[in-house]
């Protein structure tokens, strides 16, 4: 299918109809309001008595943020916070339906209304600063943009003043900023009102009932944002710090990425918005047909069990034979890639303290390389290389091109980076071209990502970044920009002190996955590992997570002999599509319990992943997702009745049923259990 076509396709129009709109109200003398298209939501923009820009956001009338101040503190001319006259444009609708080259869905309405709102000082220096607001029925976004102007032509941003001043107390799912350990963190619930520093996406649901979640999109040469709890319910964004005083410099005229609030009085709601992904450029890259939606398997988990080592020596696990191994099982069970860790030189010693020593194009001389590439390439099977460095931005860039187009030559698509180092020990090259230290989500970083992003898409290679910079959503504007880690894996089950308790699942859903897709490496079956509990979940919740967690590039990450003693349930993870036509959250409650059902985009076989936290329980789910008049063969994977994360992990029962649309299935999911069921067509639609 030639996918540049499919890529470019824009199925709605783009319709400019300034008066399609509700048009923009002029609420007194310093405000003016605008809502979605649908009315839900409503922005109030305005200046307070100081002449401090603000906004204000309500659902359905009522109030989900208060007056919220916006501006600048600069590190070499006054700051952008006070003394403006505001004037407010007209807002314009838009309603334009796109196509993903690949996705969690293969359709995106992007329907907002875009409205522009102008800042002036009212005297001094009279710079302007204006906020682009869109407005969608289920969020709200904002950015601020920096025109050409004589009085501010580099931009050097100590602060950025932002307030989310949200309007009720409720219940809040976050993870702290600035911690060591970067995103991978359990997710504190804690009231709103008790929230420290946290990262984005943060979600809160406020006792009404509202649920939002605050994040960033098109994060492009830019410092990510944190937020502080000020007082009360009140936050204010935190830029990551940079290589000098200033968080942030650019020339002007640009903008800043998007701040965005997801609003919905549900969380399956939240977790179906498509907010952050339209907030981005579509695709620049074209053809992106080389960029493969697949599931693989590696020499990874042995590593991660002490069975093997990254390192030379007498375990090492990246040797030939290991090799030919993964990629003769991955031909054998339809796998598209093998990932190999540990294959090139500069794993002895003490890689994580530097990174100095990692070559991206040399291997160890028990990887025959050149003999692995070609023998997978006759198999049809992608060879996945990995790039750990350390941290180390700085030694990979210096190798970035090499390293990619030798991949290109061996007909490698796709590449995991990794970036081990404490927060802060990120290595970039300083202004002096010599090398200094970074926060993971600084500018500096911003742009390696980037370069990473357009070096690996022009050799045609695409990108599983772990210990990342923040996913906002880039891969529509870069589709090789797959997938990626960015909070804590299923390798904290094989070695965390402790694992991941039965709930993690169930925050990322809402939290972590808002922001895009997780290279989660779920599909373990050998559930005694080196973290006290080992893998809390049963056989059946390992399962329901390739439908639950939303990557592309899907792992069946335990060790091959666990598959080959397990076909039963093995067979789930063989069958499970990785790219979707569409994608419906059937219930869910942040941290408890969530439902999905996916339609697979290359059949018309659907599938549903549910699970739970430690509760056991009982859903029931109506199948009218199903196309009516159709029978579907329902190949049920589910918790057995002694199945129970603690005591009796690998109990489940495999059976079939026939169902139609019209069938209602009650769901049974032990304690840390869930459930996976595949739903095949069988016969001819009436
Ligand atoms: C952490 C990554 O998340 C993991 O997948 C990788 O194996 C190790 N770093 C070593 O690079
Ligand atoms: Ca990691």
């Amino acid at each position: 299918m030639n996918l540049q076509r499919r890529s470019f396709l824009a199925l709605g129009s783009v319709s400019a109809l300034a008066l399609g709109a509700p048009a923009v109200a002029q609420t007194g003398a310093n405000t003016a309001r605008a809502s979605s298209p649908n009315g839900v939501l409503t922005m109030e923009m305005g200046t307070d008595n100081d002449g401090r820009p603000t906004y204000a956001v309500s659902r359905l009338g009522q109030k989900v943020v208060n007056t919220s101040w916006m501006g600048f503190l600069l590190t070499d001319v006054p700051m952008l916070e006070r003394n403006f006259a505001m004037t407010a444009g007209q807002p314009v609708l838009v309603d334009d339906t796109w196509e993903q080259p690949w996705g969690e869905r293969r359709f995106v309405r992007n329907h907002y209304n875009e409205w522009r709102v102008s800042y002036v000082e009212k005297s001094g220096l009279q710079r302007r600063l204006d906020v682009l607001v869109r407005l969608y029925d289920d969020g709200v976004a904002f950015r601020y943009e920096f025109p050409d102007q004589p009085a501010l032509k580099t931009v050097r941003i100590a602060s950025e003043l932002t307030q989310f001043n949200l309007a009720e107390d409720g219940e809040a799912w976050w993870i702290p900023a600035w911690e060591w350990n970067r995103e991978e963190y359990l997710y504190n619930r804690t009231p709103i009102s008790a929230v420290g520093s946290a990262q984005t996406p943060i979600t809160v649901r406020g006792k009404s009932g509202t649920h939002v979640s605050i994040h960033e999109a098109a994060l492009i040469d830019y410092a990510g944002m944190n937020l502080r709890r000020s007082e009360g319910t009140g936050f204010r964004a935190q830029l990551t710090p940079g290589l000098t005083n200033a968080a942030v410099v650019r020339q002007a005229p640009f903008h800043t990425p998007w701040r965005t609030l997801q609003i919905s009085d549900s969380a399956a709601g939240l977790a179906e918005s498509s907010l952050i992904l339209n907030l981005n450029e579509p695709n620049r890259l074209g053809d992106v047909s080389w960029v493969k939606p697949m599931k693989y398997v590696g020499i990874w988990w042995e590593m991660h069990l002490e069975l093997k080592s990254w390192n030379a020596g007498s375990k090492h696990g990246a040797t030939t034979e290991n090799a030919i191994k993964h990629i003769d099982f991955a031909a054998k069970h339809g796998f598209g890639g093998v990932l190999i860790e540990g294959w090139n030189l500069g794993w002895d010693g003490n890689w994580f303290a530097s990174g100095e020593e990692f070559d991206f194009t040399r291997p160890y001389p028990d990887f025959d390389l050149e003999r692995i590439a070609a023998y997978a390439r006759d198999k049809g099977v992608q060879l996945i290389s990995h790039h750990e460095t350390g941290g180390n931005a700085y030694r990979y860039e210096q190798q970035l091109e090499a390293a990619m187009s030798q991949m290109e030559r061996l007909g490698q698509h796709a590449v995991k980076t990794g970036y081990v180092a404490d927060a802060g020990g990120a290595r970039v090259a300083g202004p002096d071209g010599r090398m200094v230290f970074a926060f993971h989500e600084s500018q500096p970083l911003a742009q390696h990502h980037m370069k990473v992003i357009e070096t690996a898409a022009r050799h045609k290679v695409a990108v599983n970044a772990h210990e990342p910079f923040k996913d906002t959503g880039l891969r529509r504007t870069y589709p090789n920009m797959i997938t990626r880690e960015g909070a804590r894996g299923m390798e904290f089950s094989a070695w965390g002190q402790p694992g991941n308790p039965p709930e993690h699942e169930a925050n990322l859903v809402f939290t972590r996955l808002l922001a895009g897709p997780m290279d989660y490496t779920p599909g373990i079956f050998g559930m005694d590992t080196r973290s006290p509990g080992g893998i809390q979940t049963t056989w059946a919740k390992q399962l329901a997570l390739y439908v639950v967690i939303y990557s592309p590039l899907q792992m069946a990450a335990d060790l091959l002999v666990h598959y080959e003693n397990n076909p039963g349930p093995f067979q789930f993870i063989k069958d499970v599509p990785v790219d979707w036509a569409e994608t419906r959250v059937l219930n869910g409650e942040i941290g408890d319990f969530v439902t999905i059902a996916r339609k697979d985009r290359n059949s018309d076989v659907w599938c549903l992943g549910s699970l739970t936290d430690e509760h056991p329980r009982s859903l029931d789910v109506a199948l009218g997702f199903l196309d009516a008049g159709r029978r579907y063969r329902a190949e049920i994977y589910r918790d057995g009745p002694d199945a129970n994360y603690t005591t009796n992990r690998t109990d489940i029962v495999i059976e079939q049923r026939e169902v139609t649309s019209a069938d209602q299935l009650t769901l049974n999911l032990a304690p840390g259990g869930g459930q996976a069921i595949r739903f095949v067509p069988i016969g001819r639609r009436r």
